[in-house]
């Protein structure tokens, strides 16, 4: 049997993987959540909560993620299960969180490319909120989930899935390094385009008035914090297995830690100029409209979707607007959509052995049918609700939690810091392993706040059963499913060697 670790594809160079690890940093999160987050959370004054998370959690796991991923050569499960057998099932709830974030992740690319098109032809008139929920959605409330399919809806929707997995079934240097150092400078060409213009809008300065004046009262708020950490975890792609999957494909000598700086450097810039280009808009929305900032001022979903409808219908050069602002949403989603499903199709390769084509499609097609039967019908809004917000804290903050306590007491972090010194130009040392440790008491707070939250008050209101199905049952599913995954065995299993060199 020849060694796995040798036929192992590789980016082509280090650029390239930093063009595919800031792809997947920029996503949704940059675009939509960051504005929103840093406004409702003290506005300039979170920069302090924001740049202490960035420092003392963000940069520290992302670097422990590459260690992991670099070490072992193997996507998450592999990774795991080379630094300790029993770690295994680690590996696979960051799969598992994967897969249900790319089922709804999916789905707002298909929306953002066709209010692109929507924006030229200013499909959605005078009432953007009842064009979204009532004509372009057809969206029912929890109360009713008949599959009945939205034509509007899905067409996009099979067209995103289609051309994503064209995309990863070029493998990793052809397909997903291509796609980023392609995607990721037009979105930058784009979004800097789209700032420029919202700067001049009148109102602009309201806008960012809103954003940035501080209030630092909130600073003593703990709820503030636990924003800080949640916007970094999930903008800078760590804790959910994508940074160990891309890591696994750097050849033997590169600089883990330079470039892990690089990556979280631009992943901020990218989110601050978002939260400029954002706020501008949204001050011109509110003068136009005689309103405040914060009665206008919106994330995810409403900001994108309704908010940003009105304000194209109102600006100068608005369909111009429209089509920047959504086609970035999907350039920068497209590539974090890309190493999403990366995780996913690299864990199938490795533990089964399949080549890289089947693979895709083994993992894609069932993918792209469950993202058609929950979001190309009338049901989707409040299940991608519900997703978000369990995948959230029980995919990604509860198993970061978990993988990083076990690797705290099982004494790996020596193994992961020397490997990170033995190619790395900026050294890790005493501090970094500080970082990491309190780095899970700070996950371990997020987790108990959120299901306290969560356990007094149903999530938006929505029906216990509703809640039992897509939010309760799904993290319980996740965990139940990732231990049975371990479970089954590794078709001829590689021997591992820390030491070989494969380049
Ligand atoms: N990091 C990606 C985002 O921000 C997942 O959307």
């Amino acid at each position: 049997m020849s060694n796995n670790t040798t036929q192992r594809e590789t980016f082509s160079s280090r650029r390239a993987f930093m063009f595919a690890a800031i792809g997947s940093a920029v996503g949704l999160g940059n675009i939509w959540r960051f504005p929103y987050v840093t406004y409702d959370n003290g506005g300039g004054a979170f920069i302090v909560p924001y740049l202490v998370a960035l420092l003392t959690a963000g940069i520290p796991l992302l670097f422990l993620d590459y260690a992991l991923g670099h070490r072992s050569r193997g996507s998450a499960p592999l990774a795991f299960r080379r630094i300790c057998k029993k770690f295994e099932p680690f590996g696979w709830w960051n799969v598992m969180t994967n897969v249900i974030i790319c089922i709804y992740y999916a789905v707002i690319l298909g929306w953002a490319a066709s209010y692109t098109y929507f924006a030229m032809v200013g499909a959605w008139g005078n009432d953007p909120a009842d064009f979204l929920i009532n004509q372009y959605l057809q969206a029912a409330g929890p109360d009713d989930l008949g599959l009945n399919f939205v034509g509007s809806v899905l067409g996009p929707l099979v067209g995103v899935w289609l051309f994503t997995l064209a995309i990863m079934a070029m493998g990793v240097q052809k397909g997903v390094a291509r796609a980023s150092t392609i995607f990721m400078p037009l979105l930058v060409i784009m979004f800097v385009l789209l700032v420029g213009i919202s700067l001049t809008l009148p109102g602009a300065a309201k806008g960012l008035d809103a954003l940035f004046t501080p209030n630092w009262s909130k600073l003593a708020e703990p709820g503030v914090w636990v924003a800080a950490y949640g916007q970094i975890f999930f903008s800078l792609s760590i804790c959910f297995g994508i940074m160990i999957t891309y890591s696994s494909y750097l050849k033997t000598k590169t600089d883990l830690t330079g470039t892990g700086m690089v990556v979280g450097f631009a992943n901020s810039s990218f989110e601050i100029l978002a939260g400029i280009g954002v706020f501008a808009a949204l001050g011109f929305m509110a003068v136009a409209a005689g309103q405040e900032v914060n009665e206008v001022a919106k994330s995810g979903v409403g900001l994108a979707f309704i908010a940003f409808p009105t304000i194209i219908n109102q600006a100068p050069m608005g369909s111009f607007i429209g089509v920047l602002f959504f086609g970035s949403l999907v350039f920068a989603g497209l590539t974090s959509l890309i190493s999403i499903l990366e995780v996913i199709i690299a864990a199938v390769q490795d533990k089964w052995k399949i080549a890289r084509v089947p693979a895709t499609f083994l993992v894609g097609l069932p993918l792209m049918v469950i993202s058609i039967l929950l979001f190309g019908t009338t049901t989707g809004l409040p299940v991608l609700d519900a997703m978000d917000k369990f995948v959230n804290t029980y995919g990604i903050v509860a198993a970061g939690m978990l993988y990083v306590f076990a690797l705290v007491v099982s004494k790996k972090l020596p193994v992961l810091r020397d490997h990170l010194n033995s190619v790395s130009s900026f050294k890790v040392g005493p501090i970094w392993t500080a970082c990491v440790v309190l780095t899970v008491a700070v996950l371990a707070f997020m987790l108990f706040q959120d299901t306290r939250n969560l356990l007094a008050k149903n999530y938006e209101d929505y029906p216990d059963w509703f809640l039992n199905i897509f939010g309760w049952g799904m993290s319980v599913g996740l965990v139940v499913v990732s231990i049975i995954l371990s479970l089954l065995p590794w078709k001829n299993e590689d021997k591992f060697d820390p030491n070989q060199k494969e380049d």
